[in-house]
């Protein structure tokens, strides 16, 4: 039998949105086994803890056979090493995208060149959308129920329930 295929998704996912799901689905659908690691970015400062951020994406895809989700804190080409993934999935939404990603998968080639980064392009419908225009959005007292699942809003409205502006 062949060795199934295992993918891994990091990300930093603060807070989750549609694309990220977009970008898990796809990638359950191409691969064996996809992990969903939330990564404990000491670059950024998360508005959700890792443990919050684990729980949104289990809400919306723990139903997903194949799919499952864990926190890493280290290199992530280390932790796909670990859980013998031989991919990780990153989501390439436009041209500004383009040059991060290209860097950071160069650079995760030249630290781990059996692990090969695989892009996959994003729905139309979730081209635009990122974690802080979604946040922006939000404070506002616009409506982001088309960006990110109903418990993602719930937990961004409870985060921030002092801070929306009211539009009424
Ligand atoms: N749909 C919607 N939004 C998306 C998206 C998609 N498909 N893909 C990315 N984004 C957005 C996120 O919402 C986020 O938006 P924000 O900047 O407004 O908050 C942004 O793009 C990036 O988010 P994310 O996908 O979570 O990735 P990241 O760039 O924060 O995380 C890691 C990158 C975790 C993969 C990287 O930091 C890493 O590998 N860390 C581990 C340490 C390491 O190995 N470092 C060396 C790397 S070479």
């Amino acid at each position: 039998m062949p060795t199934p295929l295992i993918a891994l998704y990091p990300g930093t996912f603060d807070a989750l949105t549609y694309g990220h799901l977009d970008i898990i689905n796809r990638g359950a659908r191409t691969f064996d086994k996809l992990i969903v690691a939330v990564a404990k970015n000491i670059a950024k400062t998360p508005m959700f803890t890792v443990e919050e951020r684990e729980e949104a994406i289990r809400a919306e895809a723990g139903h997903l056979v194949n799919v499952e989700i864990r926190a890493f804190s280290t290199l992530t080409v280390a932790y796909a090493t670990s859980i013998g993934a031989k991919v990780v999935i990153r989501g390439l939404r436009a041209a500004s995208d383009f040059e991060y990603e290209l860097q950071m998968s160069m650079m995760n080639r030249q630290l781990e060149s059996r692990v090969e980064t695989v892009f996959l392009a994003p729905s139309p419908q979730t081209f635009f959308v990122s974690s802080s225009l979604v946040k922006d959005v939000l404070l506002q007292g616009g409506d982001i129920s088309k960006f990110v699942p109903p418990s993602t809003e719930t937990m961004l409205r409870e985060k921030f329930r002092d801070q929306i502006v009211s539009i009424e």
